[in-house]
């Protein structure tokens, strides 16, 4: 009996990851930034890699997504300024229109911002394939995808049932962020997910500098570059704008990275 159950839900299980790549099959490229701790700015890069990749090509429209995967803290509407839900149209879920970018986020979702989205386990499983089956993402160049920090449960279903072409890593100088950079690049390894690179973070004075171009070295994956801590870029996310379309030194520097990952990486 317990054989059948469990024969039924795999069954159940592959049918589900069917529909979810079929719902995804026009997507060009999936990047999922992740980190192995918290805080360290995969929000700030996952945002504006997102709206600087809609950007990369001046003749063309390059049509980019970005998916806030993170169900417990979902910030990326509060750094885009976004505070409608989304809408359903023929039992598909439409992505909110900001920035030049298709923005989808559990927060969308919520009803009060304050409230805590408590899912454990399989309900939290079940709530990211759900929306990756019902989200209509269309035809899209890049879907950029804003993981939970760490390697949880839900970074794991994500990384399982979305299967990104590549991951960016972001990481701060300190040694500990180090080491922690270290176990989600290995937890992409062992999905057999190709690293994209490392990005050092909040690089300067205060934290210093060169940890994530040496942890890149020691691993054996691109550095992308760095990005400094900066009063500005903290500054854009509390006016609820990307910074590469407010401070034109961080754009600058920014685009530098976007474009080592378009030309170098990707293709
Ligand atoms: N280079 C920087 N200079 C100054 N402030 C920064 C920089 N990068 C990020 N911040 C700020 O640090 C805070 C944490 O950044 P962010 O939310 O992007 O990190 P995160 O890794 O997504 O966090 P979480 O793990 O909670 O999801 C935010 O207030 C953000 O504005
Ligand atoms: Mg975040």
């Amino acid at each position: 009996m317990i054989d059948m159950d469990i024969l039924e839900l795999r069954r159940e299980m592959q049918k589900r990851r069917e529909i979810i790549k079929a719902n995804m099959k026009k997507i060009k490229y999936k990047i999922a930034v992740m980190s192995g701790k918290g805080g360290v700015g995969k929000t700030t890069v996952a945002v504006n890699l997102a709206v600087s990749l809609a950007k990369t090509e001046p003749t063309k429209p390059v049509r980019v997504a970005l998916l806030d995967a993170d169900i417990d803290c979902p910030n990326v509407n509060k750094f885009m300024g976004i505070e409608e839900h989304l809408s359903v149209k023929n039992e598909k879920i439409i992505p909110i229109k900001k920035y030049g970018i298709d923005v989808v986020s559990f927060a969308s979702l919520q009803e009060r911002e304050d409230q805590p989205i408590i899912w454990r386990g399989p309900m939290l499983s079940k709530a990211i394939m759900q929306l990756l089956e019902q989200v209509e993402w269309g035809k899209l160049d890049y879907l950029v995808i804003d993981l939970p920090p760490g390697t949880s449960d839900s970074s794991l279903t994500i990384m399982q049932e979305l299967v990104p072409d590549g991951i960016i890593v972001v990481t701060t100088p300190t040694d500990v962020a180090v080491v922690d950079a270290k176990k989600s690049v290995n937890m992409a390894k062992k999905l057999k997910i190709p690293v994209l690179g490392i990005i050092e973070n909040m690089s300067g004075e205060i934290f210093g500098t060169g940890g994530g171009e040496k942890a890149a070295a020691d691993i054996g994956v691109k550095f992308l570059g760095r990005l400094k801590l900066d009063a500005g870029i903290a500054r854009c996310a509390e006016k609820k704008k990307p910074f590469v379309l407010e401070s034109f030194e961080s754009a600058e520097e920014f685009k530098h990275i976007v474009n080592t990952i378009v030309k170098e990486v990707l293709k």
